[in-house]
């Protein structure tokens, strides 16, 4: 069994994916730091603090992710909007987390990447996890950018990261969604 982490900070913990992860990953850790913009997330899972904080905010991530062994990072505009929401949310955030994470000596990061970001292949392709970027939205373009700051860390800074291209986390609710059209 993999050794318990010290301190585990999960980015939009107020989210649909988010309030999924609390409690499993709570368990993982002796200390599980949940961050998003909201007020408040409710009764916290034992070893949970919470932290409201804006991924745009340089110096707010650099508190939050002090200490830490890793990161679950989560938190975004969580589908197509305008570009300069995604600017700061998605790209700014993303840009911060990274920033922060060196700066903090955190060892690795979580990224929830999406197929957007390869959302221009056509679907009935059979396409590699290693095929260039073709990005379908801004939203898909934000999660390219943050695919290739994972890379550029890693590969000049030895900071560890895993991008999970998460097709749908939803209740199915139409043939159209278990399509995944
Ligand atoms: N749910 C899915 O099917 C799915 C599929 C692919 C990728 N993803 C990705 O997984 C992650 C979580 O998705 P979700 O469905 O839980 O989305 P969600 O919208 O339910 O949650 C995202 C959270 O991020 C927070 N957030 C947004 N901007 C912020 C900011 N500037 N500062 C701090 N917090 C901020 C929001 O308040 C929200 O609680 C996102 O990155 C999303 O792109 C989700």
């Amino acid at each position: 069994m993999a050794p318990k982490l010290k301190k585990l900070v999960l980015t939009g913990a107020a989210g649909r994916l988010g309030s999924y992860l609390r409690e499993p990953l709570a368990k993982m850790c002796d200390e599980l730091v949940s961050s998003d913009l909201a007020a408040d997330i409710g009764t916290l899972y034992a070893r949970e603090t919470y932290v409201r904080a804006d991924l745009s905010d340089l110096a707010a991530m650099e508190a939050l992710t002090k200490d830490a062994d890793m990161i679950a990072h989560f938190g975004a505009i969580g589908d197509e909007a305008a570009f300069d929401a995604i600017l700061q949310s998605n790209i700014v955030g993303a840009y911060n987390i990274w920033e922060a994470a060196h700066h903090n000596s955190v060892r690795r990061i979580i990224y929830a990447s999406s197929i957007h970001a390869v959302g221009m292949y056509p679907k009935t392709d059979f396409i590699g996890t290693d095929v260039p970027h073709r990005p379908d939205t801004y939203y898909g373009l934000a999660k390219c950018f943050a695919e290739d700051l994972a890379q550029m860390f890693w590969d000049k800074r030895g900071l560890e990261a895993v991008c999970l291209r998460i097709l749908s986390c939803a209740k199915v609710s139409s043939a159209r969604g278990r399509f995944m059209a």
